[in-house]
Parts: structure tokens; sequence; C-alpha cells
């Protein structure tokens, strides 16, 4: 087994639901109701249009907020606060600009109060992991958008979580280095064996990194279709594009949207 392997956790939500109070007393239902079980170490992705939960299902997984109604259980242990046992990855890096890379790496072991020193080969090897070999000792003010995207990937895995969180990881990139980081994510959990949930505006990368896509529907979020995705890996970006399944499954999501008038033909 590979050193750095770490096994997928299970997630289990059931009848999850969010709704914000405001100010203005018109609460907001972000989330629906949401009964849907994550097997380990799989890649599940969640589309779904603008303001429809996806965030809102996310910070609910990382125990950042509570739940209105129902429970998350991460291998079989009701979650109600942040869990080691889960890493997260933002839409922007949220990087510290005043400590080197490894220092960000290394930011959640410090926080916890655990034994840097033990931790540090650990993130040395995960930089190795993301190609990024040698850069410790750079600030993130050194580094590209895909570099430092990267990082927090790092971050995220240092403490070996079973499931992995990204909330949009890769919408900031510019179109190359998406791709790239679409296919060195692929690599790297097909080393890992984590389980991962990556929320997504892109249906082309969700339907090329996952085992399973949810399509979520407008606000109040719900599971609209949960989609299988069987197409051999490791994928091809290039290839997999021209793969008649893969398409099949695009338009199949496509057509979801379009029934619900989120994409709207002119
Ligand atoms: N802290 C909050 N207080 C009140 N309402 C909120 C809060 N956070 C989110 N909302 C509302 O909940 C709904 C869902 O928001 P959420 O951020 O989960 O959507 P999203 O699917 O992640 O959207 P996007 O794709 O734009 O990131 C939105 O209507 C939003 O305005
Ligand atoms: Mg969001």
């Amino acid at each position: 087994m590979n050193a750095l392997s770490q096994a997928g956790a299970a997630v289990d939500i059931s009848r999850l639901s969010k709704t914000y109070k405001t100010r203005e007393e018109d609460d907001v239902v972000a989330l629906g109701n949401i009964d849907v079980r994550f097997e380990p170490g799989s890649f599940v992705a969640v589309v779904g249009p603008s303001g429809c939960g996806k965030s809102t299902l996310l910070s609910l997984l990382a125990g950042l907020t509570g739940a209105t109604t129902g429970t998350i259980a991460i291998d079989g242990e009701t979650i109600s606060k942040p869990h080691p046992k889960i890493g997260v990855v933002f839409q922007s890096d949220l990087l510290l600009y005043w400590r080197t890379v490894i220092e960000n790496i290394l930011l959640p072991i410090e926080i916890k109060r655990l034994d840097v020193a033990k931790y540090r080969s650990r993130a040395e090897e995960l930089l190795v992991q993301v190609g990024l070999e040698g850069f410790g000792n750079k600030y993130p003010s050194e580094l590209s958008g895909g570099m430092r995207q990267r990082v927090a990937i790092c971050r995220a895995l240092i403490q070996e979580p079973g499931l992995m969180l990204m909330d949009e990881p890769f919408g900031a990139l510019d179109a190359l280095t998406r791709e790239q980081m679409i296919m060195d994510l692929q690599a790297m959990w097909l080393r890992l064996g984590n389980t991962v949930l990556f929320i997504t505006h892109g249906i082309d990368e969700a339907v090329f990194l996952a085992d399973r896509v949810l399509v979520m529907s407008p606000r109040p979020g719900r599971v609209d279709l949960d989609l299988k995705i069987d197409i051999p890996r490791p994928r091809q970006w290039g290839r997999t594009h021209e793969d008649k399944a893969y398409q099949g499954y695009v338009r199949q999501i496509r057509d979801i949207f379009e029934a619900k008038g989120v994409l709207v033909a002119h």
C-alpha cells in the first residue's frame, strides 16, 4: 500500500435541511430534505445552479454550521463540529501570505497543538505528490494561482482526512491550469483512495471526475438526479470528451437544467 494512502470515510446524510434566519424575518430555506450515502472511497460531484445550497451542504458536512433538521454521520459517528476526518478546500486558496508553503500546510497541525516536527515529512511528501517538490520555503505571493490551490489541497490532506470536501476549487483558474488540476486531482485520488465531495458549476468536470454526480434543483436545494458515472479510469480529459457514454451523461444533466429553466436556449 502507498505510504500516503488513506482509508475513505463513509458518509450518511439523513433528512438534512437548512433554513437561514434573516434579520428581515423572511427565512431562507437553503437546503431541502437531503438523504444520501457516500460509499467509502467514492468520488461524488455535486452540480447545481448558483444559490441552490451547495456551499451550505459543504458547510454542514464540514461542521461549520448547524443543520435545521437531520443528521450527518461520518463512519457512523454523528458530527456537529469540525471533525479531524474531514479536510476542506475552498474556491479561493485562503493561504496566509506571511507564512511559507510548508508553514501553511502545517497550520491545522499547529492549531490542534499536534507535533509539527512529526508532520513535516508528510507535508514534504504531499508537495511531491502535487508536483511542488522544492517549493516548501516559498511564500504564497511567489506562486501562481494553480500552485497556491495545490498548496491548499495539501493543507486539507495533512491530517489524512477520510473525507475531502472541495467547494469549486478550480473556479478561479484559467482553462489550461484547470484542466491540469482536474487530471492531477484524479491521479491523486486514485493513489489516496479517500472519499471526495466535489462541488462545481462545471458539468464537464463533474462527469469527468466523479463516480457519481448529484444534480441539485434550484433553491431549496434537493437532489433531482443521482447519476452513476460508468467510465473506466484513469480517464483522459481529451479522450473522455469524445466518449459516447460521457456525452450521454452530460446531455442528461443539461436536460434537467433546461427542464428546470436553469439553462435557457435562445
Ligand atoms: N449565512 C447566510 N445567511 C442567510 N442566507 C444565506 C447564508 N448563506 C447562504 N444563504 C442563502 O442560502 C442560499 C444558498 O446559498 P449557498 O451559498 O449554499 O448556494 P450555492 O449553491 O453554493 O451558490 P453558488 O453556486 O453561487 O456558490 C442562497 O439563497 C443564499 O443567499
Ligand atoms: Mg457556493
